[in-house]
């Protein structure tokens, strides 16, 4: 089931469920891969993007999709996870995609959550960001408290790349990526909005019941740094996709 309508001026498309939105998002990286001259991929990992991996590993193994000519940048990063943490976002990544596909090793990048200068390092994200062109396709998760990478409430629309605290409520939804007696850190390193509202285009991702509040304060609700994810309200080139149960509280447009 696809119901494509405009709840705000971003696109949205509603699906039936996990899986075909995951169908539909490989589908949009794969145009946008294929397509793209230098094609440079805004990352999320977290739980909603699993599915949307295993559909591209899927699709690079059929021969239908190579990353060998992207550069590669993720949103964020824990503060003090090594790389090889299991729970750090880099080996989230490895284990979830890029181990998986052609992806150049040296064009895949997330800001380094152990560097000794962490603003030092996110100037440098920034930098790196830029010398690549910009990012083409940002992906987006939403946080339940309407987060995006990891903005929280409260985070500037205008703010870049930058150690942030997470919010308690962030730390307990992740807290089952880490090994038990490992605790979840306070801190990370993330693209700001205003980093995020720079990518020439955008697909938010929303998919099971906990995440509909989030979605219908994002899309309906005032557009505030209350809720993070209503910023990209502002952007020109945006699509939504959600499944019925993220859109549950939604008011769809006719
Ligand atoms: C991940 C990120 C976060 C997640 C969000 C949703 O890189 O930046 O904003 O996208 O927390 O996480 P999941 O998908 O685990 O529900």
């Amino acid at each position: 089931m696809t119901q494509t309508s405009s709840p705000t001026q971003a696109a949205f498309e509603l699906l039936a469920d996990t899986e075909a939105v995951a169908t539909r998002v490989a589908a949009i990286i794969r145009h946008y891969l294929t397509r793209t001259a230098d094609p440079v991929l805004g990352w999320a990992t977290g739980e909603t993007f699993r599915p949307v991996y295993r559909q591209l590993i899927r699709d690079h193994r059929a021969g239908a999709v190579s990353f060998a000519q992207a550069v590669h940048f993720n949103l964020d990063e824990y503060v003090g996870l090594g790389p090889d943490h299991p729970a750090a976002f880099r080996t989230a990544m490895r284990t979830a995609l890029f181990d998986h596909v052609d992806a150049a090793p040296e064009h895949i990048h997330l800001p380094n959550g152990s560097a000794p200068d962490l603003d030092e390092e996110a100037a440098r994200y920034e930098a790196l960001i830029k010398r690549a062109g910009g990012i083409g396709l940002q992906l987006l998760g939403i946080g339940r408290n309407g987060h995006i990478g990891f903005n929280e409430p409260g985070s500037s629309f205008e703010g870049r790349t930058r150690v942030v605290r997470l919010a308690a409520s962030t730390r307990e939804a992740n807290r089952a990526a880490f090994p038990p007696g490992c605790p979840v850190p306070e801190r990370a390193i993330t693209m700001g909005i205003g980093t995020i509202l720079e990518a020439r285009s955008i697909v938010l991702v929303a998919t099971g019941a906990a995440k509909a509040p989030a979605l219908a304060a994002a899309l309906n609700g005032p557009v505030s740094p209350a809720c993070p994810a209503s910023a990209l309200r502002v952007h020109p080139a945006v699509r939504v996709l959600a499944d019925r149960e993220a859109a549950a509280r939604l008011a769809l447009a006719a």
